[in-house]
């Protein structure tokens, strides 16, 4: 079976934990595309190349959540050439037999417009930041600061901008706890997959 679920959303929105719960519910492998751009920013060096010549270890390094992999990443993003030597391995990805989970800022938008279920996962700056702050800890202000640079930087590029696909169903997860915002995408999936002939 093909089927894809794409799920976008800015920073700190909850897709990781969502992406990752449906995945497991589902059975569907789980591509977190951000780790690609966050890999291509931490490598240093001319970002194009470092696109085009991603390894798995690339991938596995430590620091790659940290605040500052993140403004790398957004900061490579922008580049047309990267953001395209990146395009392949996600649609392939997307494709595979046995269903997936991607997200991201442009799954639904960009590299895969026929995604069976589209989901656009967001909340406040404020409590987006809050969660960063969790996981990374440092100066409440600074992390504010960060995810609105972010975000302004995500949504304002040429190529590729964060926003809702029109046909996605938005999930606002300022008032949700994780279990809620979870079952509301477990449902938006299996609705779909109930409606698949056969
Ligand atoms: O985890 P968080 O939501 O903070 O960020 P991420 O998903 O790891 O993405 C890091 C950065 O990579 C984003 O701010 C985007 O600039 C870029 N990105 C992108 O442009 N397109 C994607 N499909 C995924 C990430």
């Amino acid at each position: 079976m093909i089927f894809t679920v794409a799920i976008d959303g800015p920073a700190a929105a909850g897709k990781g934990t969502i992406s990752r719960a449906v995945a497991e519910r589902f059975g569907f492998a789980h591509l977190d595309t951000g780790a690609l751009y966050r890999a291509v920013g931490a490598k240093g060096g001319d970002p194009v190349a470092a696109a085009r010549n991603l390894v798995p270890a690339d991938l596995a390094r430590d620091d790659l959540r940290t605040l500052e992999a993140g403004q790398a990443a957004s900061r490579v993003a922008v580049i047309p050439e990267v953001r395209a030597a990146l395009l392949e391995f996600q649609r392939r990805f997307a494709r595979r037999e046995g269903g997936a989970v991607l997200d991201g800022r442009d799954i639904a938008t960009v590299i895969c417009p026929d995604a069976e279920v589209k989901l656009y996962v967001t909340a406040s700056a404020e409590i987006r930041a809050h969660r960063r702050w969790l996981e990374v800890g440092g100066d409440p202000a600074q992390v504010l600061a960060e995810v609105r640079e972010r975000d302004a930087r995500d949504m304002g590029r040429a190529d590729a901008p964060l926003r809702a696909a029109e046909d996605a169903v938005v999930i606002d997860t300022s008032d949700l706890s994780v279990d809620a915002a979870v079952a509301l995408a477990t449902a938006a999936v299996a609705r779909r997959l109930g409606d698949r002939p056969g």
